[in-house]
């Protein structure tokens, strides 16, 4: 049994890191080919690959996939910390969880992802939660087929939880959920320690995988007919910083771009680490495509140094001038958090400043949630939740109004799309996205699902476009 250990996580060393190949155990393939499986997701796309990995351990083991928790064996939550509600979510659902493990006694129930790895929960867990099955860490999600093949023989609560800072595991399975877009990681953990942010904790150190493992999975993926990949990491533009080579992110964009996939992207951006080589790669491979995620997180040079982010309004500003100029009809999407510790209107209005110069494309935007264990937990807030409300909903308002502007540009436009499949809410279309991520639902589509093809569009709204194949 191994818990998670708060002071562990955030420490970091100079130890070189392991890369581990994962073979799966073959006496285990198989053993669970009448049993079923319900795996719930929640947070980021690091979640929803570590997803795919998780769903491809268990199918390999013989579980098949339930779409209900009721007629699952094994239900597992791959959970995320980021904010409170993520938090209130996973325990709501163990709420729910409880009752159908009242009725079934053998059922198998486990905890993954980034709220494994916190202290606070396992101890929650190991107090009130006695019934759960496993606590399984991020660092250690290739332990899945053991841990469960030790629960079959004896459901007894297991906890293995790793806070050291965690090993590369090259060589895990994957059932893709989507057949022509792919989540690749290039990094793993993030050292930035912003003070409001727990991933540093959850996630560990920042690994960067080895650019021949990232270049022969995209090789891999395009030959597989894939279309579009995701670079993936907390921080992808620190990219090679840790494995003191000389090679960067702008690099490995590069080399990525040259295996001729149809499309590449990356997430998330630190501005930080976004350097000019990286701009003029993006601007000259069209196979790159010209959306960027640049969180901002808050426009006050005051707010800013309190959260630990490096750089200043005035840095930002730069930075997003230099993208757009040279990136051709580049689309840049950020991230907000308005109500950080004693937040003024002053502070909040110099967000807004920023949001009306740069009229993103669109945002997420979150109000302040303290994680416990991180240095702005301790700070000390006078500012009451309805003035947080109130900034939130005025922030929204600015960006729906930039996002539907910017949109606005698109009408009479041909552009193209890579159509994945039929629209959710008119079956006669299909959906699809262009290079800029502007969902785009398309008359005519259909026939086109796995293509990327010219449309015109036809109208805009705030969130999405209508357009027909030409
Ligand atoms: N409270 C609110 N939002 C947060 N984010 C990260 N940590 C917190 C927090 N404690 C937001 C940041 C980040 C995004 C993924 O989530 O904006 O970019
Ligand atoms: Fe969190 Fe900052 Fe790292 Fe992003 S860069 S994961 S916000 S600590």
């Amino acid at each position: 049994m191994h818990t998670p250990d708060l002071n562990l996580a955030r420490k970091r060393t100079n130890n070189s890191v392991e890369t581990i190949n994962f073979c799966f155990n073959s006496d285990l393939r198989g053993i669970a080919k009448d049993k079923k499986y319900c795996l719930k997701t929640y947070g980021c796309q690091m979640n929803e690959h570590d997803s795919e990995n998780i769903k491809a351990l268990l199918e390999e083991m013989g579980f098949k996939e339930s779409s209900t928790m009721t007629g699952a064996d094994l239900i597992i939550l791959n959970t995320c910390s980021i904010r409170e509600n993520a938090h209130n979510k996973a325990f709501g659902m163990l709420g729910r969880i409880k009752k159908i493990k009242e009725s079934n006694k053998d059922l198998i129930v486990g905890i993954m992802g980034c709220m494994a790895q916190e202290e606070v929960v396992v101890n929650e867990i190991m107090n009130k939660y006695k019934w759960v099955s496993f606590v399984l860490g991020t660092h250690n999600i290739n332990e899945l087929p053991n841990t469960i093949f030790n629960l079959l023989k004896n459901n007894k609560l297991t906890i293995e939880v790793y806070s050291k800072e965690g090993e590369i595991v090259e060589g895990l399975p994957s059932v893709r959920n989507n057949k022509y877009k792919a989540f690749v990681n290039i990094m793993y953990g993030c050292d930035k320690f912003c003070t409001y942010c727990i991933v540093p904790y959850t996630r560990g150190k920042q690994r960067s995988r080895k650019k021949e493992d990232i270049i022969n999975e995209v090789i891999d993926l395009k030959n597989k007919g894939y279309k579009e990949v995701t670079l993936l990491g907390q921080n992808v533009n620190a990219y090679g910083k840790d494995l003191n080579i000389n090679y960067t992110m702008s690099d490995l964009l590069q080399d990525v771009a040259n295996t001729g996939i149809d499309r590449v992207r990356f997430m998330t951006s630190h501005p930080w680490d976004f350097t000019d080589e990286m701009i003029d790669v993006i601007a000259k491979n069209d196979n790159i495509m010209n959306y960027i995620h640049l969180p901002l997180q808050s426009g006050s040079d005051r707010i800013l140094k309190l959260m630990g982010r490096r750089y200043t309004k005035k840095e930002y500003l730069e930075l997003y001038k230099k993208i757009k100029e040279k990136i051709k009809e580049v689309a840049i999407t950020t991230d907000i958090i308005v109500g950080f510790p004693n937040e003024t209107d002053e502070d909040f209005n110099d967000t807004l400043d920023v949001v009306n110069t740069c009229k993103y494309d669109s945002a997420f935007t979150f109000i302040y949630s303290p994680r416990e264990g991180t240095p702005a937990a301790k700070m000390e807030d006078s500012i009451d939740l309805k003035t947080k409300e109130e900034r939130l909903y005025k922030l929204n308002d600015l960006i729906n109004k930039y996002s539907l502007e910017n949109n606005k540009k698109y009408e009479g436009k041909v552009v193209k799309v890579l159509i994945e499949g039929v629209s959710e809410k008119d079956n006669s279309k299909a959906f699809g996205y262009t290079e800029t991520m502007k969902l785009v639902n398309v008359s005519g589509g259909i026939p086109s699902i796995g293509k990327i093809v010219d449309v015109k569009i036809t109208e805009a709204k705030s969130f999405s476009l209508d357009g027909e194949i030409i």
